[in-house]
């Protein structure tokens, strides 16, 4: 016989108590908003496949929307860059004048209490657009890595506050803490994509940072999707090696996997909600079948419940600004 007593509904009947029991809110000091850094000057273009993202060069331009985000209440962004030109080792990436690095003495020097994360990965940079060095079609590991931990070094000599090794190579989380380490580096935490997926998320970002692999696909390093047991060994790896947050990415269609990745570590959750996630909610609203912020809100919530400490959202900064408005 059902209990008539018992009534889920009595704690939905109205906004205050359903906002009393509420389990899990979203503030924007969770989240972590991408930046894309553009060598050259006087650049500020809308990203075609990123709606409401901007190309920005490490100048002026880029401390205005720099005011932007401390205003909405955002504590930390991501930094990607778009060097002037690329070659065969990704040279550029660990260049004193590189726009990372540019932007990262610029927005040190002007918003010392904005955090600063940085990208750690040679793809942007390499003329054939992957992730590592390649010799004959194969991505090689180990050649990679000393490159990856100068990259590294050359970013917190910049003034960057974490770095965020996305390029998924075995062993990177410790050449990259070595060499930091070495460099007087010792308290810049890493947070690695330790459980980065090969994923066509990724589309309007590799748009964004023309990074798309000119032929051959990331399937080599980037994890299998259909693998969540593999996402196991690979964030309790990058713990052994001396990562200080675990991220997960893409986030939407990976929640199981961030909800195993909190339940198995006591490191910090990061969760990427990547580009394609961003944009998707964009074009179904542009075509009339979706509230677009309502769906957003919805998804990074469920992130959130999932167990992600941080995100890493394209929406932040709108998310901060009507957190403001509303309350
Ligand atoms: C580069 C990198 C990618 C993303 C972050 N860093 C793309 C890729 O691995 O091809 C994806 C971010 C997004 O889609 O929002 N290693
Ligand atoms: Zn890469």
């Amino acid at each position: 016989m059902i209990l008539m007593q018992i009534r889920p509904r009595r704690l939905r009947q109205d906004s205050g108590l359903r906002s009393l029991v509420r389990e899990t809110r979203v503030m924007p000091e969770d989240l972590i908003y991408p930046l894309f850094i553009k060598a050259g000057e006087g650049i500020r273009d809308e990203i075609g496949s990123l709606p409401g993202c901007y190309h920005l060069s490490p100048d002026e331009m880029l401390l205005q929307e720099a005011e932007k985000i401390v205003e909405a209440g955002l504590k930390g962004v991501i930094l990607f860059g778009l060097p002037a030109d690329k070659d065969e080792v990704g040279s550029r990436a660990k260049a004193d004048d590189g726009p990372v690095q540019k932007a990262c003495r610029l927005l040190k020097r002007e918003y010392p209490e904005l955090y600063l994360i940085t990208d750690v990965c040679l793809c942007a940079y390499t003329s054939h657009g992957h992730c590592g060095l390649v010799d004959n079609g194969e991505i090689l590991n180990d050649k990679t890595l000393p490159h990856l931990a100068e990259m590294a070094v050359s970013h917190a000599e910049s003034g960057a506050d974490m770095v965020a090794p996305s390029d998924m190579m075995d062993g990177r989380v410790a050449a990259i803490r070595e060499e930091l380490d070495k460099n007087g580096y010792k308290d810049i935490p890493i947070m690695s994509y330790a459980a980065k997926y090969n994923s066509a998320f990724y589309g309007p970002f590799r748009e964004a940072q023309g990074s798309s692999p000119t032929d051959g696909d990331r399937s080599s390093h980037q994890m299998d999707y259909a693998n969540s047991r593999e996402a196991m060994r690979e964030v309790l790896l990058d713990e052994d090696e001396g990562a200080d947050i675990l991220m997960v990415k893409p986030a939407l269609a990976y929640l199981d996997i961030i909800k195993d990745v909190r339940e198995k570590t006591d490191l910090p959750v990061a969760a990427y909600n990547v580009s394609g996630e961003y944009s998707l909610v964009h074009a179904g609203s542009e075509a009339g079948l979706v509230n677009r912020w309502e769906l957003q809100n919805e998804i990074l919530t469920a992130i959130k419940r999932a167990g992600a400490d941080l995100i890493i959202t394209y929406a932040a900064l709108e998310f901060a600004n009507r957190f403001s408005e509303e309350y």
